[in-house]
């Protein structure tokens, strides 16, 4: 079955069975992982740190990054990944979204070149509220590849409780379209959380639609979901 749904009641249980998840992966031969930011991956990578997994000889691509962040920022998704993964766990080549790039339209497209060049074995992906992957907000076509985006207003909103204020929050980012994460040959989903409820409805039990990004991996072969919801397949 293209998606597959596993519930947890146990919060800890959901992140040891990602974590195992990936190492498994890694053991059984994935090269290029496709990685996300945010709160939700901060309990995946603290237990990746802590296991003995050994990234050394993958390639690993982030989802997107900020427009205009200084890469020391705390909140640039560099430094983020840093703090949280590399530092400890590092891969043998590490790509994110320049968002320091003079031409960020530029940037998004030398970034889609790579991985072309880069097939994704495994994407973790979390999602918002508002059904977004990546930066794909809603309204974005589910064939477009990586690019640069405005944030909603929920977004900014969403992540403004890790910056001093919302002013701080920036407008763009760049991010991997919903084609590049279709392409990937298998999707890792977590959603925890009431917050998630309604995206991780749209996916399980909607129709396919922009209005909710998400909903593009019903067109995806292999699609695993964890989640702590009480919530089942359509
Ligand atoms: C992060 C990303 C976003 C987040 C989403 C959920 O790289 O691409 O799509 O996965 O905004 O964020 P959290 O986990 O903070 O709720």
């Amino acid at each position: 079955m293209a998606l597959q749904l596993k519930t947890f009641e146990n919060i800890n249980e959901l992140y040891d069975f990602a974590a195992q998840f990936l190492q498994q992966k890694v053991k059984d031969g994935a090269k290029t992982f496709g990685l996300a930011t945010g709160g939700t991956m901060q309990p995946l990578y603290k237990n990746l740190r802590q296991s003995d997994v050994d990234f050394s000889s993958c390639t690993s691509f982030n989802l997107d990054e900020y427009i205009g962040l200084p890469i020391t920022h705390p909140e640039s998704y560099f430094t983020y990944m840093q703090k949280e993964l590399f530092e400890q766990k590092p891969f043998h080549k590490s790509y994110l979204p320049n968002g320091l790039a003079e031409d960020a339209e530029l940037e998004a497209q030398h970034y889609n070149e790579l991985l072309a060049k880069h097939p994704i074995d495994v994407q973790l992906l979390g999602v918002g509220e508002n059904g977004h992957i990546g930066f794909n907000e809603p309204g974005t076509a589910f064939s477009e590849k990586t690019h640069v985006v405005t944030l909603t207003e929920s977004t900014r909103q969403a992540n403004a409780r890790f910056f001093d204020s919302i002013d701080e929050v920036p407008t763009k980012a760049i991010t991997m379209g919903i084609d590049n994460i279709l392409q990937a040959k298998e999707v890792l989903v977590i959603a925890v959380g009431e917050k998630k409820r309604a995206a991780l409805e749209s996916l399980l039990q909607g129709e396919a639609t922009v209005d909710s990004p998400i909903t593009a991996l019903q067109q995806h072969a292999n699609v695993l979901v964890l989640t702590d919801l009480n919530i089942s397949l359509a």
